[in-house]
């Protein structure tokens, strides 16, 4: 049997899974990260911590497989992304924490950059909108802030990467510094059209060329690890960021193929092929997971509040004793009641970008209940999601394109029956839950294993993807068509401050 390890280091945890040639999982093991929060807006983990947990959940999970390295072909990596590392190239030792891709602190200098007229060529070289999300700006900062940083930079004795990066010059004790094309193009320093490190943007954000690693295809031969680490070398054969992995796990591959990951926020991507197709209605521009050397693109639209609108209801409102009770209140009610919740607890993202909007619950009557509110909370999920793929929708059409025919989904809250079928009936095409959840994994060992020759082709990964649950539309057009413009008008009385 041929075997895969996929190392996935998220937001929450680090984790690893072995998984076998079709695809299905062998066995995997979990450690939390520790979050540090130092001021209200800032985000950071510890760069030892993601390593060492990274390490430990890759020996474990090996161990829980019990196999060992001689039976795993190669190693895959999937990762936070955006999130921000500098480290010393000689010593290895990181000169700060790692900025995390929440973290608000870049927002002046972005600010700065808007002033100065950059957003418009940032657009076009990068696909991305000027926003303290993406690594540039983090990068300056660590630059700006931390003493002694930008002499060393400019002097070539740090090294900048995303989590991918760090984690492979761990495994190979500082010999390679390398990241791949998806986690490149969320730094707001690569330009998306020529798969390189752009030099204007580089020289216009101040940020030393020195410090950055080398780019490469996502299924590529990144690095061989170190014999010690897990008790033998392997190949570092595929590396994606993790919406892009989910997007090869969910054999979203072509285009016109779209995936929405449904954890504490949502990621919808919408593969658009070759094609940059840059949007007129607030997306962004990414890179999709690469095997050559040809730019492959996806439009992305992401909600801040998905699932943790639950987490809202629970520990926010105490509306549920636990978050596994939501289902089941929210089914109580044959429908929201004519309740909207908007949940801009921070603001509002893809299409609307409006910082200032705030949570609204809208229809209220002297009959609601908490049922119908935890229903109306459940549903907001949807409404963001459809908002968003309406919005892919319309940058298609213009483009001459066709409409995505189906939505594959995953992450956790794709497990709730009632929000996929309720997801269906809003957008009016299939949703589809695969058999195998764990797709960001899955795409990292995808990726790993499409290079070093378990699979043959993209073509078969396709095939290997199968279908758990098929959720079917079963409203008119005009029955959707009035909910979202209901949607619509509750998302106006969220965004009128
Ligand atoms: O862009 C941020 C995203 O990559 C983080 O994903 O799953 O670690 O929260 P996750």
């Amino acid at each position: 049997m041929t075997y895969l390890l996929a190392l996935d280091q998220g937001t929450s945890s680090s984790r690893s899974i072995v998984f076998d040639a079709d695809g299905r999982i062998v066995a995997m093991a979990q450690r939390e990260l520790t979050q540090h929060y130092p001021q209200p807006g800032w985000v950071e983990h510890d760069p030892i911590e993601i390593w060492e947990s990274q390490l430990a959940t890759a020996r474990e999970a090996l161990a829980n497989a019990k196999l060992e390295t001689k039976d795993i072909r190669a190693i895959g990596i999937t990762n936070q992304r955006e999130t921000t590392l500098v480290w010393n190239r000689k010593t290895g030792r990181p000169v700060h924490h790692a900025i995390v891709w929440q973290d608000r602190r870049a927002e002046p200098l972005c600010a700065q950059l808007r002033a100065e007229g950059l957003a418009d060529t940032i657009r076009d070289k990068t696909g991305l909108v000027v926003d303290a999300y993406f690594s540039a700006t983090k990068l300056r900062w660590l630059l700006d802030n931390v003493p002694g940083v930008r002499a060393q930079a400019e002097a070539g004795e740090l090294a900048f990467g995303t989590v991918d990066s760090w984690l492979i010059w761990q495994f190979t004790a500082g010999k390679v510094h390398v990241t791949d094309v998806t986690n490149a193009s969320r730094t707001m320093l690569f330009n998306v059209h020529d798969n390189r490190w752009d030099e204007e943007l580089l020289e216009a954000l101040r940020i030393p060329a020195a410090l950055m690693p080398q780019v490469q295809p996502s299924s590529s031969h990144f690095a061989d690890i170190d014999a010690h680490l897990l008790g033998g070398s392997l190949p570092i054969g595929g590396v994606a960021g993790d919406q892009q992995s989910a997007m090869v796990g969910q054999a979203c591959l072509k285009a016109g193929m779209a995936k929405n990951t449904y954890g504490t926020g949502c990621f919808l991507l919408l593969h658009t092929g070759a094609e940059f197709q840059p949007s007129n209605n607030g997306l962004l521009v990414t890179s999709a997971a690469q095997f050559d050397a040809t730019p492959q693109y996806a439009m992305e639209g992401s909600v801040f509040v998905g699932g943790a609108v639950v987490q809202w209801l629970r520990d926010g409102l105490k509306a549920i004793p636990g978050s596994a009770q939501v289902q089941g209140l929210a089914e109580s009610v044959p429908d929201a009641g004519g309740v909207m919740m908007v949940p801009a607890f921070t603001g509002l993202g893809a299409p609307y970008w409006n910082a200032e909007a705030r949570g609204t619950i809208t229809g209220l009557t002297r009959g609601t209940t908490v049922a119908h509110i935890a229903r109306a909370a459940l549903e907001s999920i949807a409404y963001q999601s459809a908002a968003l793929l309406g919005a892919m929708s319309r940058d298609t059409l213009a483009a001459g394109g066709t409409p995505v025919s189906e939505l594959r989904v995953d992450g956790g809250a794709s497990v709730n029956d009632m929000l996929m079928q309720f997801q269906a009936d809003l957008l009016g095409i299939p949703v589809v839950r695969p058999q195998v959840t764990e797709t960001t994994a899955l795409g990292a060992a995808y990726l790993a294993g499409l290079f070093c020759g378990v699979y043959k082709s993209t073509a078969q990964l396709a095939s290997q993807w199968q279908e758990e649950r098929r959720f079917v539309p079963t409203w008119s057009k005009a029955r959707s068509d009035e909910a979202m413009a209901r949607w619509e008008r509750a998302v106006r009385q969220a965004t009128a401050t």
